[in-house]
């Protein structure tokens, strides 16, 4: 197979991988409109042309929180990743550190902290959900802090979990779920020997710390659905605003007033995301709703945003729109779950690559030159 787009390895994980794991990737919440629409406002945001201006020296380096990265982007939190390839967070993180930049690590993992922060030299990021255990929340602060994590992203649009058909259908949830999982494993050997065997124990690996024995993936949605906690509001992240001395990001804002209410709170910075259409179908799209929001509150804190980013034009367009950094999701899964850590590696080749080309042709030398005249106005704004 030759792999000269991140589009490329979707179509590659798709025939490695059993369904139920593809189609959780894949799929988003009811009729992933918001899903499709990620990825198709995206890709219609004009950039600007601009040539003739000397564009031999051009840098890719920016700094978040006093943190170098070689290009502003990082992998987002992604659950379950320890499924897409043998302890998949081990190998998602050392190709994220061998290009400098973060990786985040989900709460549902399946290699605990530890395992992860000390596999590579620099600092991981760690994401966290409200849940009903506030117990195993602090539990897990407590062993982020210990592993030298010292950014926080705490999501927020998870106070339920969004209804995902595909997962019903693929075996993923539902009935028979287990003796389908056990026959789709079967018929992929690839995956059953690389993951299904090798990568063992199949747990939430923070999870099960806490709970001092092993918890059974079996039961992974129906975990989420009681976990997750409705009543959460601004006071409840109080207390972990007081406990966590690092920068602590919002994500999952999609709104300039929740935007204002992020910086009102202290927080260092938002995530601007749908979840990757993940949650409530029918929201805009993260690339509608960025303008509006950067609008509102560039300058107080750090934008970060994600959903639908495919490759590194995506980055460009997001960085001219008003983040200061982009995450990955589904693009690094994709790469994960074809070629393991040299996948995620050769996916992060192509964004550099992607963005200097567009950078080159946009007229801008570094990250800071990149903004709203960076595109072809009326189109990028279309949405507001
Ligand atoms: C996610 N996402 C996510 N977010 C989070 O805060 N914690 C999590 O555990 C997960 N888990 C998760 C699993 C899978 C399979 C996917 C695809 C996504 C959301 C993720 O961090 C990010 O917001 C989206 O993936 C961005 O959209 P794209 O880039 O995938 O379109
Ligand atoms: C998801 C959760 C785990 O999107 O965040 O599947």
């Amino acid at each position: 197979m030759i792999v000269s787009a991140s589009t490329d390895y979707r179509q590659a994980a798709k025939r490695r991988l059993p369904p139920f794991l593809f189609h959780y990737a894949d799929g988003g919440a009811y009729a992933e409109h918001t899903l499709r629409r990620n990825v198709a406002d995206l890709a219609e945001i004009a950039l600007r042309q601009r040539v003739l201006k000397d564009m031999s020296s051009l840098s890719l380096e920016t700094e978040l929180f006093g943190e170098s990265l070689a290009m502003p982007v990082a992998l987002a939190p992604v659950g379950l990743t320890g499924m897409y390839a043998r302890r998949g967070e081990v190998q998602a993180a050392r190709a994220a550190a061998g290009k400098g930049i973060p990786f985040t690590l989900s709460t549902v993992s399946v290699c605990p902290i530890a395992e992860v922060a000390s596999a590579i030299d620099r600092p991981i990021w760690f994401q966290l959900y409200v849940l009903k255990d506030r117990g195993f929340m602090k539990h897990v602060l407590e062993r982020a802090k210990a592993a030298g994590v010292r950014t926080l992203v705490f999501t927020v649009d998870m106070p339920v979990p969004g209804a995902r058909y595909r997962d019903a259908h693929s075996g993923m949830s539902g009935k028979h779920g287990a003796q389908r999982r056990i026959l789709q494993a079967m018929t992929h050997p690839r995956w059953a020997w690389d993951v299904g065997v090798q990568g063992r124990p199949h747990d939430l690996g923070n999870v099960s710390e806490y709970r001092g024995h092993p918890t059974e993936l079996e039961d992974y949605i129906a975990w989420l659905g009681d976990n997750f906690d409705p009543s959460i509001s601004w006071k409840d992240l109080e207390w972990i605003r007081e406990f966590w001395d690092g920068p602590m990001l919002i994500k999952g804002i999609l709104d300039s007033e929740d935007a204002r209410e992020a910086v009102r709170f202290g927080a260092d910075g938002i995530v601007v995301s749908n979840h990757g259409g993940r949650q409530l179908d029918g929201v805009p799209s993260t690339a509608r709703a960025l303008p509006a929001i950067a609008d509102a509150v560039k300058g107080d804190l750090a934008i970060l945003a994600d959903s639908g980013v495919r490759n590194g034009l995506d980055v460009v367009r997001m960085i001219a729109m008003g983040a200061d950094t982009v995450l990955l999701g589904r693009a690094f899964i994709y790469a994960l779950a074809t070629a393991g850590e040299a996948g995620v590696s050769h996916l992060l080749e192509l964004f550099d690559k992607e963005m200097r080309v567009a950078m080159t042709l946009t007229g801008a030398r570094s990250i800071a030159d990149l903004g709203p005249d960076s595109l072809v106005s009326g189109i990028a704004r279309g949405g507001e």
